[in-house]
């Protein structure tokens, strides 16, 4: 890009305060490693440094918008290890490429050739990457050559632009390319996860639908048949039911080959994310093996065969206090894991209220804490207003021995596991609750009438 170029599009661009960032690395990459903590300063500028400079100048409501959250070095090795190959003929084309943090992942893979500038070469004709913001291009481009410099021990810097060396690396909007998909053999992602309208004619969701889904979609649709695709995404789209309309079309359009949850993305991201490896099919692949993973169905039965669940029906602050007076409960007054008989608080309600004994679960329920499920036993003889932060689960054989099997069930890893893997969400749903597993030992639940 020239220097007339690079100003008119800084100007625009909503990430210009990043040029400085991407200049200081541009120094230390023409720069000699006679400087002082050189090496230092280029394995902090390949290791998280990139997102955290972005942190400090852009603020939070534009990264948002614009989808800026780079890969972290551990994460980005972790998706290239389920590469199935690096030969030397392999071409990695990272569509929404940032900082290019998955493209340095796949560039640590390559061999070194015997010159720096016969390796930037081979690499260049390796790597290819889009992205609207020409900071991060130019920023791409400067780690790559960071990174090989590194793995030459060179004393001397790269004299001129790296530009030259990375000809499919540069600034265009992913969703309007052709050739960089069908030149690829593989892609990296971690596109944007933002909401976005569906594209026209979208047949798989209406409305507003995730950015992540449809750059998964579209570009499965322009590559090659056998094109491997490795993906970073939302947790949503793989745990979500909403999202199963999307998971049939990844399906049409691709081999699902690993479907691993991962946690949450970095600090700053505060979003579950998950690890996808597909192979794109051949148009017309009629057999259509290996679909999305669909639950194993477990023979044992689940908590919705002995329990009516729902949410708590008092919402404090839009119900009037009208009404017979009940104990009430709500999250900040139920210890947890053990059987409440007195109750503190009451109050009126003219709505829903249960009978005891159930059990009540909390509704926040955040992934990786030591109880995805916490429980308490409402016992007593009085019915209680339940406020619509709690789960209510009424035993449908309306004993205390069946709360307690339940009480002692939710406690166990089993169902922490069960509720990792089936909802990343930081909010239990009714029909989680009611999809655990359990299979009490006083025997199953007498029919209703
Ligand atoms: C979540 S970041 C990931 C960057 C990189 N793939 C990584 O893993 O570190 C998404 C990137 O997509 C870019 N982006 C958003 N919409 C785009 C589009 N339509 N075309 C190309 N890049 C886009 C953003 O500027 C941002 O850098």
């Amino acid at each position: 890009m020239t220097d007339k170029l690079r100003n008119r599009s800084a100007k625009r661009s909503p990430f210009s305060s990043y040029r400085a960032y991407v200049s200081r690395l541009q120094v230390l990459m023409n720069g000699t490693d006679q400087e002082a903590e050189w090496d230092e300063r280029v394995v902090a500028a390949l290791n998280g440094q990139a997102s955290v400079e972005l942190r400090r100048v852009a603020a939070l409501t534009k990264r948002r918008k614009f989808g800026a959250y780079f890969t972290g070095t551990k994460l980005g090795e972790l998706l290239l290890a389920k590469c199935a190959s690096f030969d030397e003929h392999r071409t990695f084309y990272d569509p929404t490429c940032g900082m290019g943090d998955l493209l340095l992942a796949a560039a640590k893979t390559f061999p070194l050739e015997r010159t720096l500038p016969e390796t930037l070469i081979k690499w260049g004709s390796r790597l290819a990457g889009t992205d609207l913001h020409a900071e991060f291009i130019d920023g791409t481009k400067t780690r790559l050559v960071l990174l090989a410099r590194q793995c030459h021990q060179t004393t001397n810097g790269l004299v001129g632009s790296p530009d030259k060396f990375f000809p499919h690396i540069r600034v265009a909007d992913g969703l309007s390319e052709k050739t960089a998909f069908q030149r690829a053999t593989s892609l990296l992602m971690n596109p944007p996860f933002g909401v976005v309208a569906a594209p026209n004619g979208c047949k798989w969701a209406g409305g507003r639908v995730s950015a992540a889904a449809t750059f998964m979609t579209t570009a499965l649709e322009r590559v090659r048949p056998g094109t491997e695709v490795l993906a970073i995404l939302p947790e949503v789209l793989r745990s979500g039911s909403f999202s199963e309309h999307w998971r049939d079309r990844i399906s049409e359009l691709a081999e699902v080959h690993i479907v691993e949850p991962y946690g949450v993305f970095d600090e700053s991201a505060d979003v579950d994310v998950f690890l996808i490896r597909l192979i794109r099919r051949t148009d017309g692949n009629a057999t259509r093996k290996k679909r999305w993973p669909v639950p194993r169905k477990r023979r044992i039965t689940t908590v919705a065969n002995h329990f009516d669940v729902h949410v708590g029906r008092v919402v404090p602050h839009r119900d009037p206090e009208t009404g017979p007076e009940y104990d009430y409960i709500h999250p900040r007054c139920v210890p947890t894991w053990t059987i409440m008989r007195e109750f503190s608080e009451t109050r009126r309600h003219e709505g829903c209220v249960y009978q005891p004994p159930f059990v009540v679960v909390r509704r926040t329920s955040r992934p990786g804490h030591p109880y995805r499920a916490t429980a308490t036993i409402i016992a007593g003889k009085q019915p209680v207003a339940v406020e619509n932060h709690l789960i209510v689960c009424e035993p449908k054989k309306r004993t205390l021995k069946s709360c307690q099997e339940l009480m002692r069930e939710l406690k166990t890893e089993v169902v922490n596991e069960f509720l990792n893997a089936r909802i990343r969400c930081r909010h239990l749903t009714v029909s989680a609750v009611e999809a655990i597993p359990f299979q009490p030992k006083t025997g199953p639940a007498r029919r209703k009438p």
